[in-house]
């Protein structure tokens, strides 16, 4: 038989008041809509989970009124919510990385005698994760040559060309015609002064018409998006093809096979837990799945660049301009360090991977989906 929850119960385990719930009733928000023999009104297990996404969209900092426009959407079910919700919440906590980073680094200067100016002191609160950690990027990313080869080729003969979650421009095609779109003021202010024009939006509600380009490509973009499945859906809704370079979060064999993610930051299968897989961000431009090797010296300073040259990790400008850092956090990524530099000058990572010092090329997950 069917659970029924109380008002009181239902107040007790979501931790709100039992005030909150009679409002919501009142409003029509969520309601119980079932009674107990003795009168009282419950909570059914559909009711439950419409005030559940209630109250998330609440604790996001959506508007009562908002809400209701979301929970009533008959297009959304519940498991769309919960990637929606899911989606918020990672962007959340990344602009909460952004701004513990924001402040450590007004700490140091501080430390330092350097007084921060009020722009930098407010830019912290509307920051991006790309806000605060853009500026580190060009230091070490750029476009690797034999991987840009495989997204060129995989362009085909396509003439205009749109570059989701753009950066800084690396791998856009100085032979054709390129719209970039980047939603990061500090990485659109990168761009060499003659790159493609640049237009500030995000993946997911991309403002061009259906059928605007030939192809719509992303690099290394789409584990940041809040919302993947909806940011590839309308990128094959503005483009005729679609070509993607991103990883397979879902596969678990070749975080076994990286060493960094095996032996020294376990917590990397954490950031990207419940990601959509790589099935569903195929499936979402109804694309094929190629795998993409990075070379030993690969150009391009991203997470697994340098999978053959670990000292590179010790590198505060090469972790810099990888947001992997940022988002596990200062305390993991000095432990990363101290850790790998004791196995670095004892022998030991040596002894433990000596077998990578003959391979030119290493299989880590890099997936380039074409649609
Ligand atoms: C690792 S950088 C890659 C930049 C560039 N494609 C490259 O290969 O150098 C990720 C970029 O995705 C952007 N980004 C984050 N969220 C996004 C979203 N929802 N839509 C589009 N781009 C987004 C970030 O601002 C950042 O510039």
């Amino acid at each position: 038989m069917e659970e029924h929850l109380t008002v009181g119960r239902v107040a007790e385990l979501a931790g709100v008041t039992v005030r909150t719930l009679h409002h919501y009733d009142e409003i029509g928000l969520a309601q119980p809509s079932s009674r107990t023999a003795a009168g009282y009104r419950v909570y059914t297990s559909g009711d439950v989970e419409r005030l559940r996404e209630v109250l998330a969209y609440r604790r996001l900092g959506f508007g009562l009124r908002e809400i209701a426009h979301l929970v009533d959407d008959p297009a959304t079910d519940a498991v769309a919510h919960l990637r929606r919700l899911r989606g918020l919440l990672l962007d959340q906590r990344d602009r909460a990385a952004a701004m513990v980073t924001a402040i450590d680094r007004e700490l140091e200067a501080r430390a330092m005698g350097i007084r921060t100016t009020p722009e930098e002191q407010l830019q912290m609160f509307g920051a991006q994760l790309y806000d605060a950690i853009g500026s580190a990027y060009p230091a070490t990313r750029r476009t690797e040559p034999r991987i840009a080869a495989r997204i060129w080729d995989a362009l085909g003969d396509a003439r205009t060309v749109l570059n989701v979650g753009a950066g800084t421009g690396s791998y856009e095609p100085s032979d054709r015609d390129v719209t970039a779109v980047e939603p990061s003021a500090v990485m659109r202010a990168q761009r060499p002064a003659d790159a493609a024009p640049c237009v500030a939006a995000a993946a997911e509600c991309l403002p061009f018409e259906d059928r605007s380009f030939d192809v719509a490509m992303a690099v290394s973009t789409v584990h940041h998006w809040p919302d993947p499945i909806a940011g590839l859906r309308e990128m094959r809704r503005v483009a005729r093809r679609v070509v993607v370079l991103t990883y397979d979060a879902d596969d678990a064999g070749w975080r076994q096979r990286f060493w960094l993610t095996r032996d020294y930051l376990p917590e990397f299968a954490d950031l990207f837990a419940g990601r959509p897989a790589l099935a569903d961000l195929t499936r979402a431009i109804e694309g094929r799945t190629e795998p993409v090797l990075v070379p030993w010296d690969c150009a391009d300073g991203f997470f697994e660049a340098y999978w053959r040259r670990p000292e590179a990790y010790l590198d505060e400008h090469v972790r810099r301009a990888v947001s992997v850092w940022t988002r596990v956090g200062p305390r993991t990524e000095r432990r990363v360090v101290g850790e790998l530099g004791d196995d670095l000058a004892s022998g030991r990572w040596a002894e433990r991977n000596g077998d990578l010092i003959g391979l030119d090329a290493a299989e880590l997950g890099l997936r380039l989906l074409v649609a």
